[in-house]
């Protein structure tokens, strides 16, 4: 396995983590204010990161090694931002919190971007 997908599995198993835990507190706590944030994090930062690892252990031997790491970078720092921004957004209401959840978005936009160049790539290039 490439260690970008491993990067992926990696941060991803993270995110789980904390959002399993997260999900356990709102149940216990029989407050759900949060679960929006939970999904996210959870869907985004724990689905959406693996699929992009194990598209990138597929292709180990065609990807561009640039490409990948550079849907690395963004769709991490893109759960970084965009999660915890939601969860004060819920939290507050506030709408200062706007921008950088707009930013995080916008991220893990770009982040899904690169993975599509990729998948074009892999889906154009010329086989024997
Ligand atoms: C220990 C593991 C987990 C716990 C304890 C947990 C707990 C919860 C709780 C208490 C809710 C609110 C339910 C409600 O009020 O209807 C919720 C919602 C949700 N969770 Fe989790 N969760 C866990 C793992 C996950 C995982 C792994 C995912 C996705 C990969 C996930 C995705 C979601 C989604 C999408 C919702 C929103 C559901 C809706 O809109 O009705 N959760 N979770």
């Amino acid at each position: 396995m490439p260690r970008v997908s491993a990067a992926f599995f990696l941060f991803g198993a993270l995110c789980v983590l904390v959002g399993m835990f997260w999900g356990m507190h709102m149940g216990e706590s029989n407050d759900f204010q949060m679960m929006p944030a939970h999904a996210h994090l959870n869907l985004v930062g724990w689905v959406t990161m693996s699929l992009y690892g194990t598209f990138y252990a597929l292709t180990a031997q065609t990807m561009s090694n640039r490409l990948a790491w550079t849907n690395f970078a963004l769709s991490a720092l893109g759960v970084l931002t965009m999660v915890p921004s939601l969860a004060a957004l819920l939290a507050t209401n506030n709408s200062a919190v706007l921008p950088s959840l707009i930013a995080g978005e916008a991220l893990t936009v770009l982040g899904l971007l690169t993975f599509l160049i990729s998948v074009w790539r892999e889906f154009f290039r010329k086989r024997a």
